[in-house]
C-alpha cells in the first residue's frame, strides 16, 4: 500500500523487509553522498512483470560497467515479493544497488556491502493511447555515459525541470543538433515512411520499451533506421512519439524549442503511431 505521505508502506532494505518509516542507510552511503548506484524501473500489469528479463539485464550491465559487486538473480524473488506483498493491480517495482557505506573517496572503497533497496509502487498505465505529449526541446548536457542508467541524474533532473516549468510533458534533447532522448524517456520519429530512433551507445540509455517497440516495428514489416535524427530535419518528420516505461508509446504533438513552435504533422498521433500503440497494448494484454 501506499501510505498516505505517498511513500510506500514497506520497502526492502539490505535483506529485511521494512515499514517504510523504519527504512534508514548511513549518511556515508555512497548513493546519498556521491550518487554512485544503478537502478531500475520494472513495470507490472495485472500483477504481471513486463520484460523483466530485459530490465534485470540492463541492470546487470550497469551495476558491471560501474564495478559494484552484486548478483542481480537474488532480485528475481524479491521483485516477486513486493509484487506479492502490495496490492496493485498495476505499478512497478524501483530497485538501487549503490556501492555501499564507506568514508567518502572518489576511488571505490574495498570490501563494502552494497546497499539494495527495492519496493513496489502503484502507477495507470491505461490510457496512454490517449495522451498527446507537448515537448521541449533543449541541448542535451548530460555527460558521455547515458547508458549507465545511474541514480546520479542531475541532468535529467535539470532537462525535466526545465520542461515543467515550461508546462511541457517532457524535455527531448539534442547533442550538437542531433537528437538523442527524452530527460526519461527515448524517442522514436517517423520521416519519409521510416521510423527513426538514436541507435543505442554512450548518448542514450538502451530503453528496455525503445527495444519492444522496434521487435513491434519488425514484426509489422515497417522501415526503421536506428540513426539520430537532426533538429534541422524535424519540420520533414510526419509524426513522433515517445517511449518509457512510464509514458509507453506517447504520441508527440509539437516541440517547443527557442520560443518556437513546430507542430509535428497533423498534431494529434499518426498512423504509424497508432499501429504502435496498438501493437503494444496488445502485449501488455497478453502477459
Ligand atoms: N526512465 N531514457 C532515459 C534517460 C530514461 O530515464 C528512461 C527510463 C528511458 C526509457 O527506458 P525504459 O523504456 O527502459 O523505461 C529512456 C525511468 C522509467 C525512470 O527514470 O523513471
Amino acid at each position: 500500500m501506499l501510505g498516505k505521505t505517498g511513500y510506500p508502506n514497506e520497502v526492502f532494505l539490505n535483506g529485511q523487509w521494512l515499514p517504510a518509516a523504519q527504512a534508514t542507510v548511513s549518511v556515508f552511503d555512497r548513493g546519498f553522498m556521491l550518487g554512485d548506484g544503478i537502478y531500475e524501473v520494472i513495470p507490472f500489469y495485472r500483477r504481471k512483470l513486463f520484460a523483466f528479463e530485459q530490465h534485470l539485464q540492463r541492470l546487470r550491465q550497469g551495476l558491471e560497467s560501474v564495478g559494484i559487486d552484486y548478483g542481480t538473480d537474488q532480485l528475481r524473488e524479491r521483485t516477486a515479493e513486493a509484487i506479492a506483498r502490495s496490492d496493485y493491480e498495476d505499478g512497478a517495482v524501483y530497485m538501487q544497488v549503490t556501492r555501499g557505506v564507506a568514508p567518502r573517496k572518489h576511488h571505490f572503497p574495498a570490501d563494502t556491502e552494497p546497499t539494495v533497496l527495492l519496493y513496489a509502487y502503484p502507477f495507470r498505465f491505461d490510457g496512454f493511447e490517449q495522451k498527446l505529449a507537448h515537448v521541449l526541446l533543449s541541448e542535451d548536457f548530460r555527460w558521455h555515459r547515458c547508458d549507465i542508467k545511474s541514480i546520479s541524474l542531475m541532468g535529467n533532473i535539470l532537462a525535466n525541470q526545465a520542461a515543467y516549468q515550461a508546462d511541457k510533458t517532457e524535455n527531448v534533447l539534442h547533442r550538437q543538433g542531433w537528437i538523442t532522448e527524452g530527460s526519461h524517456t527515448s524517442v522514436f520519429f517517423v520521416k519519409d515512411n521510416i521510423l527513426y530512433t538514436h541507435p543505442n551507445g554512450p548518448y542514450i540509455l538502451p530503453g528496455v520499451t525503445r527495444d519492444v517497440v522496434l521487435s513491434i516495428a519488425d514484426e509489422l514489416g515497417m522501415a526503421v533506421r536506428e540513426e539520430a535524427v537532426a533538429v534541422a530535419d524535424l519540420r520533414l518528420v510526419t509524426e513522433a512519439f515517445l517511449t518509457g516505461t512510464t509514458m509507453q508509446v506517447t504520441a508527440i504533438g509539437s516541440f517547443l524549442s527557442d520560443d518556437r513552435r513546430l507542430v509535428i504533422g497533423s498534431g494529434s498521433a499518426g498512423p504509424v503511431t497508432r499501429r504502435i500503440q496498438t501493437a503494444f497494448a496488445g502485449r501488455t494484454k497478453a502477459l
